[in-house]
């Protein structure tokens, strides 16, 4: 399938994209229904996401159009420099549980605007999301073959996904270990590799922010897919002279949710597994041992035995798991400071680096934490950063490259120099 592909025009494969686009948005709703029932989101954030999904293929099918060469000023009277552009080959997309359709589509939607094909394994916990962006992708015109679905367990498939001799790219969005794991088979054959990983996202709450955007920006970062978001607030660092009026108005906010089963319009759902619940406990009950104080919450709501209560601890200190690991979970672990120097020191302790929040109205601040913490994306007055036009990706143990955005068709196109001489 690849062979054929290639050939195609960069308009051809534009067209076809397009198409496909416009079929997810017509099955926008049983999609959405999709995604709630595999991986229990609320409903109205799965109907968000297959938008957000979407415009990773509509984007990329615009960008297909756009990506070109070059020709370069020759130091020789003779001689024509260019710089050509080709698809780098077939492509390995291996995604998480907690977008099945997103990551599914930032990959697949750059990778077939630059004219690879895709082979994608998604989670054995939401299999089908993908199945049915196939179907789509079918019905709209694209090749079969030119992408392509192999369910089932991660481990003999990833195996095979990293080290087949036709496979050029992989790209992986999950935790940091499998990352590693990637990383070491991809080199036996020096595929290409990007990585988006685990984070440990600061949320810091400067003296002279707005309060009630600050608290609007936590529930909006911290709350979405309960908390199973790699770029979720992780670590919530109060100065303390906000800190009261922060947790009062908090509070209320978290009192006000709705929890339960994500067909059933509400705002949080379940967390994805046992192994995910059982993690949050672990975390919490060390923080609980270390000195930690729970403020609200602290143990599994009655809605189900997949459910947590949404929680806001007090009182953590670095050596804490809270502080240490990504959560992925419901809980707000609160650490207090009361200079912008140590509260840099304190976001920047981790190996973590994808996504960093602050809330602040001084510029100067602004100038001195986007340029200090070391992370790949901020979200300055706001908890919302994703969107189709951010190179998404970070620094540290957080991964390698880039997705989205105008960077995100350069990973999957392959760059060969060409010196003619014209005789
Ligand atoms: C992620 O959790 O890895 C992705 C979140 C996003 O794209 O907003």
């Amino acid at each position: 399938a690849f062979e054929l592909w290639r050939e195609t025009t960069a308009e051809e494969r534009s067209f076809l994209l397009k198409k496909w686009f416009n079929l997810i948005m017509k099955n926008k709703n049983v999609i959405a229904e999709t995604i709630s029932k595999e991986s229990g989101k609320p409903l109205k954030e799965s109907l968000v996401e297959v938008t957000y999904g979407a415009s990773f293929i509509e984007w990329f099918a615009e960008q297909a159009t756009r990506s070109s060469g070059k020709i370069l000023q020759s130091p020789e009277k003779n001689k024509q420099l260019m710089v050509i552009k080709q698809p780098i080959g077939v492509v390995s997309a291996i995604t998480p549980w907690n977008f099945p359709m997103a990551m599914a589509t930032r990959k697949t939607g750059a990778a077939l605007a630059a004219g690879c094909t895709v082979v994608l394994k998604p989670s054995e916990l939401t299999p089908i999301t993908a199945l049915k962006l196939a179907k789509l992708s079918i019905d709209a015109g694209i090749p079969k073959g030119v992408f392509n679905v192999v369910n089932g367990r991660p481990q003999p498939i990833g195996k095979v996904m990293s080290n087949h001799k036709f496979v050029r790219k992989i790209t992986f969005t999950g935790s940091t270990r499998v990352g590693k794991y990637l990383m070491k088979e991809a080199s036996k054959s020096v595929k290409s590799i990007s990585l988006e990983l685990g984070g440990n996202a600061p949320f810091i709450v400067l003296d002279d922010a707005d309060i009630d955007d600050a608290v609007n920006g936590l529930v909006d970062s911290k709350f979405r897919n309960a908390g199973q978001t790699c770029i979720s607030a992780n670590r919530i660092f109060l100065h303390k002279s906000i800190h009261d009026n922060f947790i009062k108005k908090l509070k209320e906010k978290i009192l006000s949710f709705n929890i339960g089963n994500g067909l059933k319009n509400s705002d949080i759902g379940p967390l994805i597994s046992k192994k995910a619940i059982e993690k949050i406990e672990l975390n919490v009950s060390d923080a609980i041992k270390k000195g930690a104080k729970i403020l609200l919450g602290g143990k599994r709501h009655r809605a189900g035995e997949l459910f947590y209560e949404p929680s806001i601890i007090t009182n953590v200190k670095k050596n804490m798991k809270v502080f240490k690991e990504e959560n992925f979970g419901p809980i707000v672990p609160i650490i207090n400071f009361t200079s912008i120097d140590e509260v840099i020191d304190l976001a920047n302790n981790t190996e973590y680096g994808l996504a960093a929040y602050f809330f602040t109205k001084n510029s100067k601040n602004l100038w001195k934490l986007s340029s200090k913490l070391e992370y790949g994306m901020f979200g300055v007055n706001t908890g919302k950063i994703s969107t189709y036009l951010n190179p998404f990706g970070g620094l540290k143990e957080s991964g390698l490259g880039r997705e989205g955005s105008e960077e995100g068709l350069e990973p999957f196109l392959e760059k060969k120099f060409i010196s003619w001489r014209m005789s």
